[in-house]
């Protein structure tokens, strides 16, 4: 049984970034490894804060998992809130984790260097125990499943060693009467994809606000490419074409012709950017308008969403009551 496994976090609209780090790699290994897909949703209360907010989010991520063609027959699609044994191995693993591992956590630092950068002095103003424990929930996403590979963004590979580590430590001392899978991650290889650029440059990020949706309606994707900043170099200068996100994002969503006469075009002088955006726009039109308009009949479905999830709730826990069970008794609890 070679398992793979990723989760996605309801914290938005799902948007290009997901679809590049985790949700194409996660469909291309679900032809070859046992596939266990879920929506991360109590990770995604350490920020939300609005009941039908969470809904809409996490029924959103239900429906690009499902629109970009996970097949639910063959994988496990389900919601983490539905497997209660993930909450209780989390107190279990987080008996096991050390609290300087934690400390170094990327979340957890950003979230304390922008409170020094705001010249704040509690550094931990804000971050509640949910944003400081998140790397234990989600090992034991990981390891509960016994997954062999967790393709992700290389935003999240840190956790995933974190995964490995805490396995590492129960595994030391429990490890004859139980051990965890060490798991690994697995990023895409493809330059741009390691981090795809968001629309100001930086990587692609919720938290940033600087994500292009999936399934943005057509007008409002036009708008917002539009106003992706680029330099001021005019139209007949030569422009570098891997100065811009643009461009970055045209190379991996445009037809390869395309990227290749675009690349030129700029590096001779003559094309300006507005150009280049159309391009971009066009691009994720063509190759996204056959998953919107399955995004948008899901959505619009009343319960059968629901009972799909919950579905596969009870299949993921085939696997996680008698993995919990093993570990009980491994540490002498009941
Ligand atoms: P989340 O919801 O932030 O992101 C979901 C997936 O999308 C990837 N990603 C990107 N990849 C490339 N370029 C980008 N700009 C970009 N932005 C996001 C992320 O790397 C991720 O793979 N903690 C996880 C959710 C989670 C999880 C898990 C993942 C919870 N438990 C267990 C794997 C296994 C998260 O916040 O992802």
């Amino acid at each position: 049984r070679k398992v793979s496994l990723t989760g996605i976090k309801p914290t938005g609209e799902p948007h290009l970034g997901n679809y590049i780090g985790a949700i194409l790699p996660a469909l291309r290994l679900a032809d070859s490894y046992e596939s266990l897909y879920f929506i991360a949703d109590y990770h995604a209360l350490t920020t939300i804060r609005d009941r039908d907010l969470l809904r809409h989010y996490t029924r959103s991520v239900a429906a690009t998992w499902l629109a970009a063609g996970l097949d639910p027959d063959r994988t496990t699609f389900y919601r983490q809130s539905d497997l209660p044994e993930v909450f209780e191995l989390s107190w279990i693993l987080s008996c096991m984790a050390s609290k300087g591992l934690m400390n170094r956590a990327h979340a957890y630092k950003a979230a304390r260097d922008r409170n020094r950068e705001a010249g704040k002095e509690d550094l931990d103003a804000g971050v509640n125990m949910g944003l400081f424990n998140y790397p234990v929930l989600m090992a034991v996403d990981i390891l509960i499943m016994d997954a062999d590979v967790v393709p992700v963004g290389r935003d999240q590979v840190q956790h995933v060693e974190y995964a490995a580590d805490i396995a590492g430590s129960f595994n030391a001392v429990y490890g004859d009467r139980f051990k965890f899978k060490i798991p690994t991650a697995v990023i895409p290889d493809e330059g741009s994809a390691h981090t795809l650029p968001g629309t100001d440059g930086r990587k692609m990020s919720k938290s940033y606000g600087n994500t292009i949706p999936l399934f943005a309606p057509e007008a409002s994707l036009r708008k917002l490419i539009r106003r992706i900043p680029t330099d001021s170099v005019p139209v007949e200068e030569p422009k570098d074409p891997d100065s811009a996100a643009v461009f970055t994002l045209l190379e991996r969503f445009g037809a390869p012709d395309l990227v290749v006469d675009t690349r030129a075009r700029l590096s001779a002088g003559g094309m300006g950017w507005g150009e280049v955006k159309a391009q971009l726009t066009d691009a994720l039109i063509t190759q996204f308008a056959p998953l919107q308009e399955r995004y948008e009949a899901l959505m619009a479905q009343g319960s059968e969403l629901d009972d799909l999830l919950a579905h596969g709730a009870d299949k993921a826990r085939k696997q996680t009551r008698p993995l919990l069970e093993r570990v009980r008794d491994a540490i002498g609890i009941g």
